[in-house]
């Protein structure tokens, strides 16, 4: 059984019940690009203000992204998506209980040996005392004195000082991943001791005004990540060698014809991009290939996992890409629907990628080697770099790794502040595309966000009242929204649906909003796409009785303001979602 299977199993044998998944693009905090850790979209229940329906004692795999250090993948460690298992509970056990199962789960299950186990616990500060109760518990399951740390805020106190929010001290859990005998005394700066597992006893809340008050409950969230914790557990210093990517590296061998060894950066590299975007692109949130916030991520993950296969002399035209993208959903669609679903998306989205990237790739290396044979000082300048950029698609970090090669560096803050200024530009053209999240409250675009909501009630009424949102994306030019649904629509159900949102046009129907409680929103019988993803306080905005959704806004006053509603067409978006593009015009 595999470390997923025997987290979850083991938790729920304590009575833990099994969340699913958040998606890993928070829909309604335009402030994150991705999910960085599995208690994110539990934040509003950690806070106490809300129950979860689950009850107090959960348990699951979250997907996480993290692309701040894109530059560090193609090490042996480091992955931009990663799965974090993690165990929580919302007022109901605390710092015993919760040690009580780690070191049980690490030692009876997964049968780690104790004394290559180490861990740290807070040491106090001027408002929190010393943990003693943690380091108690610990050496009551036969932890020595000598392999408790007690660290410091900067260490232990999660998610850090400054974040506001629910936050706690932490103890984490070490392991000793080396051949070396273990050391009797715990030095937790000595790399050779790792970081597997991280327990935060959440008890407080970081107000905005800068005090620490207790949270209504106290609560313990517990993150491990399973990338790492697999290769320790099958003895690899080589994340990339351990089960978790052994089919893909071989695919990856086998489409280069090349052995990992002596390749092994390019490799990660593709490996772990490509995964990636795999789940980018099965996201709820429709993510695809762009210039802007997480479209932009995915399009580099696309082209820097491209740019590696030609360095390892893949023929970058054939199907390398697309051999690799099935194994790693046959790999993971027993744990995600959305990647079952939609694998015949991820291919177009990857192959059109591909092909886009490919009639520029070769031009930029040759216009690339034009720049290095011009320069003298060994800096690739600014402007240079957003030519690569904007002529040839080049993002940055592929510049970069390019120049290195050549032992050349880029200004990259000159390029950052041209790439800012100009994505800034296409931002504004594109505004409202996170519904909840507008950018810019243009008012075509304020007009599009609230037609939505009459089409998502049109299509209840007309289609089936199962239909549900399943993304929109909104430009001044046109709104796109899909829906799940099972079949094509006919002429008439089209027709049909466009009447009827132009008849509420008609009716000039008042919108309102009401600032609520998300629970009583929900009661209230509000409809909204992710629960989880809501803070605790929501809006509601309600068209007269013909529609009331949790929505973060901006909308017009009235739905007379809309004008015309027309239907420019409908087609496929996935396995059983639909879309539907639309315009507003004025008479
Ligand atoms: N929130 C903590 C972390 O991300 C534990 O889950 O490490």
């Amino acid at each position: 059984m595999n470390l997923k299977d025997l987290y979850i199993n083991y938790f729920v044998s304590k009575g833990h019940k099994q969340i699913p998944s958040a998606p890993v693009v928070p829909e309604n905090d335009p402030s994150v690009l991705f999910n960085t850790a599995g208690m994110q979209p539990l934040i509003p229940y950690l806070k106490g203000e809300i129950k979860h329906p689950y009850g107090r004692r959960l348990v699951d795999y979250q997907k996480c992204i993290r692309t701040n250090d894109l530059d560090s993948i193609g090490d042996a460690t480091h992955h931009t998506f990663f799965e974090m298992l993690g165990n929580w509970s919302l007022g109901d056990y605390f710092k015993e209980e919760s040690i009580g199962y780690s070191y049980e789960f690490l030692t009876n299950v997964l049968k780690i040996d104790p004394n290559r186990l180490a861990v740290t616990v807070f040491r106090g500060n001027d408002y929190v005392p010393r943990d003693t109760v943690s380091a108690n518990a610990w050496m009551s399951h036969g932890i020595k004195e000598e392999r408790i740390a007690y660290m410091g805020e900067e260490d232990n106190w999660w998610p850090n000082m400054e974040a506001y929010g629910p936050c706690g001290s932490d103890t984490e859990i070490f392991y000793f991943r080396s051949e070396d005998e273990v050391p009797k005394v715990f030095d937790p700066s000595d790399e050779r001791w790792v970081e597997i597992w991280n327990n935060v006893f959440m008890e407080y809340n970081h107000n905005t005004d800068g005090t620490f008050t207790l949270l209504p409950s106290k609560n313990v969230d517990t993150g491990m990540g399973l990338e790492r914790v697999v290769a320790i557990l099958e003895g690899k210093n080589d994340n990339y060698e351990s089960s978790v990517w052994e089919n893909v590296i071989k695919e990856i061998e086998s489409v280069s014809g090349k052995s990992y060894y002596g390749n092994e950066e390019s490799m990660r590299i593709i490996a772990d991009h490509i995964r990636t975007s795999v789940f980018i692109i099965t996201d709820p949130a429709n993510i695809r290939p762009s210039n802007t916030d997480q479209g932009y991520i995915l399009r580099r993950l696309i082209r820097r996992a491209i740019r590696h296969a030609k360095k390892l002399d893949i023929d970058i035209s054939g199907e390398w890409i697309n051999k690799i993208c099935n194994v790693i959903m046959d790999e993971y669609q027993g744990y995600y629907s959305e990647i079952r679903e939609n694998r015949n998306v991820v291919i177009d989205v990857i192959q059109n990628e591909t092909i886009k990237f490919n009639k520029t790739l070769e031009k930029g290396l040759r216009e690339f080697e034009k720049i290095i044979n011009k320069i003298n000082d060994k800096l690739i300048d600014k402007d240079q770099a957003f030519k690569l950029y904007d002529t040839y698609g080049f993002p940055i970090e592929l510049t970069t790794e390019l120049a290195k090669e050549k032992g050349l560096r880029v200004d990259i803050d000159g390029f950052n502040e041209r790439f800012k200024a100009h994505q800034l530009l296409s931002r504004t053209a594109s505004a409202g595309k996170f519904k909840g999240g507008l950018q810019s409250d243009g008012v075509v675009e304020t007009k599009y966000h609230t037609a939505t909501h009459l089409l998502n009630a049109a299509l209840k009424r007309v289609v089936n009242k199962d239909v549900h949102q399943k993304g929109s994306n909104i430009t001044s030019e046109r709104m796109r929204f899909d829906f799940s649904c099972d079949h094509k629509l006919s002429e008439e159900e089209k027709q049909k649906v466009e009447d009827l949102v132009n008849e509420w046009i008609k009716e000039d129907i008042p919108v309102n909003k009401e600032i609520m409680k998300k629970e009583d929103a929900i009661k209230s019988g509000a409809e909204c796409m992710f629960l989880d993803k809501y803070p605790d306080t929501v809006s509601v905005y309600s068209i007269g009785d013909v529609s009331r959704e949790l929505c973060g806004g901006p909308h017009v006053s009235s739905t007379k303001e809309l004008g015309k509603f027309k239907i420019i067409k409908e087609e496929a978006s996935s396995q059983g979602v639909r879309r539907i593009k639309a315009v507003l015009s004025d008479e």
